[in-house]
């Protein structure tokens, strides 16, 4: 019987041997910003739930061991954690998403690691896949987690809580909102107004 390091290490040689060993490289589609508890939390970031203390959690992004992964952000303290498949950890800095006038974000449904449209990436994993932001209801709180599209399941690992992977989540999508249109007339009246 093998000890589950040497599984790993085994796993990680075989990896290397294969050249499947990648560097994370984010995604730049949506506007992230480079923050840490030092900094105003921004008005227009995204928010993805709660955990056990009630705090709100906003929609992060951390670099970690190759992988880009999803973090989760408390506004008031700037305590930010995450999860792979496997570990949690916590940060002192992150990226936090950011919403604006034409882009917003909703949380749809979804299930067994179905592509869904319009998904946010927040980059892609050691080994090369886009990683997703999920999230699901668990341990008194609903929890911002991690998505592979292959291997299923929404992870969500906070603290010393046990890795919960859920088939049933929900996934971060991103909603284009046209410019707010202004009427001709409006545009006229306001024209005379300042005549
Ligand atoms: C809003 O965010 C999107 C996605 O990050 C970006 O492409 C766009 O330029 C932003 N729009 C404004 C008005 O800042």
């Amino acid at each position: 019987m093998y000890s589950s390091t040497k599984l790993v290490a085994c796993v990680l040689i075989v990896a290397q041997l294969l050249g499947a060993i990648q560097c994370g490289v984010y995604d730049n589609t949506d506007s992230w910003l480079l923050s840490d508890k030092s900094k105003a939390f921004p008005e227009n970031a995204v928010l993805g739930g709660y955990d056990s203390y009630g705090y709100e959690n906003f929609v992060g992004r951390v670099l970690y061991s190759s992988s880009i992964l999803p973090a989760r952000v408390r506004a008031e303290t700037g305590y930010a954690t995450y999860n792979t498949d496997s570990i949690a950890n916590q940060v002192t800095s992150y990226e936090l998403l950011l919403s604006n006038e034409t882009v917003s974000y909703d949380w749809v449904r979804s299930f067994d690691g179905f592509r869904e449209r319009n998904a946010v990436s927040v980059g892609t994993s050691a080994a090369n896949e886009r990683v997703y932001v999920c999230r699901g209801r668990t341990d008194g709180g609903i929890f911002i987690g991690t998505l592979y599209l292959a291997q299923k399941v929404c992870f969500i690992r906070y603290e010393n809580l046990p890795m919960r992977q859920l088939s049933k989540y929900e996934v971060l999508v991103r909603k284009h909102t046209p410019a707010a249109f202004t009427p001709f007339e409006v545009l006229v009246n306001e024209l005379n107004n300042t005549q």
